[in-house]
């Protein structure tokens, strides 16, 4: 119970890491706010944190609005008084929309919404939530980037640049905002499996593109999320930590 009585807020909590974020800081005391853009998937995942014993709430916020993220962020405040934990998970490629390319037949249009999505839907969620943070003097940012941002990714160059761009505004941040008790993260996961149980065996996560030998579970990655907004991580800010089996490592000698 790392975060009783702490406040959270997670976008893009109807993912499979948002999920999985949301169900394992409820299950640390966390009050959670779990936030997306479709209400009613939120609304099932707060199904989840409540089966966990959780405490929270769904509430609708679409990153690429500024007025829906001001709206979102108001009635956390109204209804809990504070937010002290922001996870910006909202994030996806151009494959949500089928318009995956290579950079040479890219269009602006759909460079632009990828940017929109994931960088300035960081930036967006962060701003609102900023000066509560610095008037409590405590506050925990945490940002999803990915591993694209550090070995690029085919036919994902916007995504790879916008994620890129949230750790290097996250490095930046954690500088301005350090001198009020504010720390801010990045998790860049590798490969994380979408579709797993409690039951999903290692075997079932097969993948010959880590060294550990199978995707990752978002339940992973929650628990990144859990230790960098635990009183634990109070002396690390401005860091990007790797989860991804090693995918990032260099070339297999068998390869
Ligand atoms: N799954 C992976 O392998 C992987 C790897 C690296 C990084 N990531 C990052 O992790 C994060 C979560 O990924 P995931 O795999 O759970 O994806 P997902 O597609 O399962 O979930 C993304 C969630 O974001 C929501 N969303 C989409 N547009 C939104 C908007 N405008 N406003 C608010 N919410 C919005 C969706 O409704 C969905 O619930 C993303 O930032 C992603 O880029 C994922």
């Amino acid at each position: 119970m790392r975060l009783r009585d702490k406040v959270a807020v997670v976008t893009g909590a109807s993912g499979a890491i948002g999920q999985a974020i949301c169900v394992r800081l409820a299950g640390e005391g966390a009050l959670v706010a779990a936030t997306d853009v479709d209400q009613e998937r939120a609304a099932q995942v707060l199904a989840a944190v409540e089966a966990g014993q959780g405490k929270g709430y769904a509430l609708g916020l679409d990153v690429t609005s500024t007025a829906s993220v001001q709206c979102a962020m108001q009635e956390v405040l109204k209804r809990s008084g504070r937010i002290d934990i922001l996870v910006n998970n909202a994030g996806g490629s151009a494959g949500l929309r089928q318009e995956l390319t290579d950079f040479k037949d890219a269009r602006e249009e759909v460079w632009q919404w990828v940017l929109n999505l994931n960088l300035a839907g960081t930036m967006r969620c962060t701003q609102a939530v900023l000066a509560g943070m610095i008037e409590q003097k405590a506050g925990r940012i945490i940002n999803i980037a990915s591993i694209a941002a550090e070995v690029g990714i085919k036919q994902r160059s916007d995504y790879a640049a916008a994620k890129a761009g949230i750790i290097s505004f996250s490095k930046t941040l954690a500088m301005e905002v350090g001198a009020y008790g504010i720390t801010v993260n990045c998790i860049s996961p590798g490969l994380i499996a979408r579709n797993v149980t409690a039951k999903t065996t290692d075997q079932e996560l097969k993948s010959n593109g880590t060294y550990l030998g199978r995707c990752g579970r978002p339940a992973e990655i929650a628990a990144a999320v859990a230790y960098f907004a635990s009183e634990e991580a109070g002396y690390i800010t401005g860091a990007n930590l790797t989860v991804d089996g090693g995918r990032v490592l260099g070339p297999k000698a068998s390869q």
